[in-house]
């Protein structure tokens, strides 16, 4: 199978050199976020278009304005399109460049740390319409990651730790060094960027998605281990009428699905409990309440990508690194929800 490679770069300057140096000018095409446009220096003898874009407007309206830009300039299969942003942006361009004269050449440059740790990698793309989020798209590879940590700066607290808590999701599924990473308060001591000695967190990160994602770029089997926490975290998100953000409803997510796994498996609790103390210490918070009913609490969960014939796949831990799908009918699921 096709793989993206990965390159990790220190500062915006190094990423101007290495594109320099790999991406022809006259056949290169970079979308970049608005956001991300205003706090760095691109080298301007590229073809250079800024896009505005967020949750409620990563629609088919933005696929196609991308498109006009394309094929404006004249792009072709083999033109390289490279996107600089967050997990918005790379996922609507990332969509449009996979099926433009059916897929050209895709460079992602991902700039939060959702995206850096997430996003850019395995392949998912998507937009959202009225059936739901990311409910068009296509799995489409990039032929190129570039990973330049300097961008982090600019990036505020709240974004910081929704891409942390999708490290720390990544940590419990596939490798328990990024807990004691994320545990340690790097980004406060402002360690997480430059001098960087903590790139591992993040490369340790994208280590475990890309071999889950190797292995079942589809989603048919393993790849549903990256889930851990999400099924809950999206049942959360949508009870507060999205007034608790994604980040925030994954992180109570992964609490509850290791209370889950500590009684369904008996996990051993020092997880949970450092795990909660890390919540507490990052501002986050460590208790939901539900507000809706249980039987319209039912409804969510059945609308849920993850459900089929009124079963749902449960991520839990066995153990730490040693993810498992446990099949409950949704009765079942919010039995062991609401039971936390
Ligand atoms: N394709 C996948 O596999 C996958 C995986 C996880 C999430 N996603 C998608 O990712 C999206 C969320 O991504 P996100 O959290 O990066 O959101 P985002 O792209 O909206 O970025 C968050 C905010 O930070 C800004 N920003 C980005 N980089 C910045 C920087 N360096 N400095 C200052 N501001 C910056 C953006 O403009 C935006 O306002 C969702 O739409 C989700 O569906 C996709």
């Amino acid at each position: 199978m096709q793989e993206s490679k990965i390159s990790y770069l220190d500062t915006v300057d190094e990423l101007n050199l290495y594109l320099n140096k790999n991406l022809n000018n006259d056949n290169s095409i970079i979308f970049v976020d608005s956001n991300v446009k205003s706090e760095y220096e691109f080298d301007e003898n590229y073809n250079i278009h800024e896009v505005l874009v967020n949750e409620e407007t990563k629609n088919i309206t933005i696929v196609e304005k991308i498109w006009e830009i394309m094929h404006s300039n004249s792009a072709t299969r083999s033109t390289n399109i490279i996107c600089i942003g967050g997990g918005v942006l790379c996922d609507v361009v990332g969509f449009a460049t996979s099926i433009y004269k059916r897929g050209a050449n895709l460079i992602l440059v991902p700039t939060s740390l959702l995206a850096m740790v997430d996003a850019s990698h395995g392949g998912k793309n998507g937009i959202n319409n009225n059936y739901g989020k990311n409910q068009i798209g296509t799995f489409y590879l990039p032929s190129d990651v570039l990973v330049c940590v300097e961008f982090l700066k600019s990036l505020n607290k709240e974004e910081i730790n929704t891409g942390l808590i999708e490290a720390i999701k990544a940590g419990f599924i596939g490798n328990k060094l990024i807990l004691d990473l994320a545990y340690e308060d790097i980004i406060r001591l402002g360690r997480l960027y430059f001098p960087n000695p903590y790139l591992d967190l993040i490369q340790l990160a994208i280590d475990v998605k890309t071999k889950i994602t190797k292995e079942d770029l589809k989603e048919s089997d393993t790849r549903m281990y990256l889930n851990f926490g999400h099924t809950i975290g999206h049942l959360i998100e949508s009870d507060s009428n999205y007034q608790i953000s994604h980040g925030q409803a994954v992180g109570i997510g992964i609490l509850i699905a290791l209370e889950i796994s500590e009684k369904e498996y008996n996990l051993d609790k020092s997880y949970k409990k450092n795990y909660m103390t890390f919540l507490n210490n990052s501002g986050l918070k460590s208790h939901y309440k539900f507000q809706k009913s249980r039987s319209e609490l039912m409804t969510i969960l059945s609308n849920d990508k993850k459900v089929n014939n009124a079963k749902i796949n449960f991520v839990l831990l066995e153990e730490i690194e040693k993810p498992v799908l446990k099949e409950v009918d949704i009765e079942q699921a919010m039995d062991l929800i609401l039971d936390e």
